[in-house]
């Protein structure tokens, strides 16, 4: 790329509209340069010579097939068709034949019609969705209609939904009509203990903002006992259905978990390892969630259990045991048709200002976060992970939910950031954790009105009657 520092945009421009320059320039330099000029050719209009892009379709490097058809598109010129069609068709590499459809349906133009179609029964899913994007511009015309939901039955995911969003109208929109920054106002800063399966029977639906949460860890630790590793899915599987339908549209569900360990009974037997995000994932997809990244935090190695000792002296293969640093945060959003603009529209100006990361931020996803520990629970937030979601992942005076809270970081990290928490706990002595906890911070919350609310399922009840 060393002409490519010899070369700026004022020179690129000028050879752009000097076909011989342009030409003799193109002849003798490395495919460095010719990929940099391609990139910074920008605009061409309708009677730019066509010449040098021509020339450089059959140069044996795709990058430049592919940059060449590219500005060739944004010439306009219906007389190309037939090039496009070809590369289209013909060209070994995918990402031109992808560029070359692009480029028919850039033409806008009636003529494309029926090379489009040809291309909709491609092999190349990518390809079928250039066709497809080429041929919605035309979405009134019968024809095109029919031939576009034939892809109904496509077995890609992708042109399927799209297919039922523009030709179908499917939807995955909200079917609540309240205000999307509000939410019930018995639920600010309240704290029901008892059972969250119960209780989320009584929360309406689109109430909640963001979840952040961490469930019970099977049966690795000493609460919540349950029969089998199903059971656990099956409990899991129930509980964020009822997250998925409690909250509202196009926001978003953070799920901190790890895979476990479940010590062996005895030396005869084999410690078993269960990898809960992996089992969780499917049943989140199935039920309307969208993957939208994976988190991973890590922490020193001296604050986890140390599985090294026995591999430190024998050292034979197979008997490898890696100190286990990190969790995952999987991070969903509610499937919708909506962009995440339309999420942040919902919000007054002011409300988006206040609400903006300023400063320093983690760029990556790997979080270095030390772990806390407590007297009284044995697997809580740092409250600095609570931050983070709640800063990335909601707008100031948002409702945040933890359905396991268990010593309440999530609503103390959320009244921090000025949002408010709806929280839920079955075991007495964490939800009197929480009261302990809270109560001695209430300078966090700016009116009585605002200040948590500690109840149990039946006064919850009589806080939601004629309020659903
Ligand atoms: C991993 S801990 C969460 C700790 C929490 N993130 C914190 O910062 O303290 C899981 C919590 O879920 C609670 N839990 C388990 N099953 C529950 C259920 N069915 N309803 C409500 N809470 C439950 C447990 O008592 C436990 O406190």
């Amino acid at each position: 790329m060393v002409l490519s520092k010899q070369i700026n945009k004022d020179q690129i421009d000028i050879m752009k509209n000097d076909t011989e320059a342009l030409l003799s320039f193109l002849e003798d330099q490395n495919d460095g340069t010719v990929i940099y000029v391609l990139e910074k050719f920008g605009r061409l209009e309708n009677g730019y010579s066509k010449q040098p892009l021509l020339n450089l379709l059959n140069n044996k490097n795709e990058t430049i097939r592919s940059l060449a058809i590219k500005n060739l598109a944004k010439i306009g010129d219906v007389s190309l068709l037939d090039t496009f069609v070809n590369f289209a068709k013909q060209d070994e590499s995918t990402e031109v034949r992808r560029e070359s459809v692009s480029a028919i349906g850039r033409l806008r133009n009636e003529k494309t019609i029926p090379a489009l179609i040809k291309l909709l029964s491609d092999k190349d899913p990518k390809v079928v969705m250039q066709a497809i994007r080429g041929l919605l511009v035309f979405s009134n015309n019968n024809q095109i209609k029919k031939e576009l939901s034939k892809l109904l039955e496509h077995p890609n995911e992708l042109i399927k939904e799209v297919i039922g969003k523009e030709i179908n109208g499917v939807s995955y929109g909200s079917k609540n009509n309240g205000k999307h920054d509000e939410f019930p106002v018995y639920l600010k800063n309240t704290i029901v203990h008892g059972d969250v399966i119960e209780i989320l029977k009584y929360v309406p639906d689109e109430s909640i903002h963001l979840t952040f949460t961490s469930p019970p860890y099977y049966n690795a630790r000493d609460y919540s006992i349950y029969q089998s590793y199903n059971e656990y899915l099956k409990f899991l599987e129930e509980v964020f259905k009822e997250i998925h339908r409690v909250t509202k549209e196009g926001r978003f569900f953070v799920l901190n978990t790890s895979p476990i360990i479940i010590p062996r009974i005895s030396r005869a037997h084999a410690s078993k390892r269960y990898p809960i995000p992996y089992d969780i994932h499917p049943l989140l997809v199935k039920m309307g969630w969208e993957f939208i990244d994976d988190i991973i935090w890590v922490k020193p190695e001296a604050s986890v259990k140390n599985r090294n000792a026995g591999f430190l002296q024998h050292r034979k293969p197979l008997g490898y045991k890696p100190n286990a640093i990190s969790e995952m945060l999987m991070v969903y959003r509610k499937k919708t048709d909506k962009l995440l603009d339309w999420n942040i529209h919902q919000y007054s100006l002011e409300k988006v200002k206040k609400s903006k990361v300023l400063g320093k931020y983690e760029t990556t996803n790997v979080w270095h976060i030390d772990p806390t520990f407590d007297r009284v629970h044995s697997a809580v937030f740092p409250i600095e992970l609570c931050h983070r979601v709640i800063k990335y992942y909601s707008f100031v005076d948002d409702l945040i939910f933890d359905p396991f809270a268990g010593s309440g970081t999530l609503g103390r990290a959320a009244a921090n950031l000025y949002r408010h928490f709806f929280l839920t706990e079955k075991e007495l002595k964490y939800v009197n954790r929480m009261k302990e906890d809270l109560i001695k911070n209430t300078n966090l919350f700016s009116s009585k009105e605002a200040e948590p609310k500690f109840v149990d399922i039946n006064n919850f009840i009589a806080l939601t009657i004629g309020k659903i």
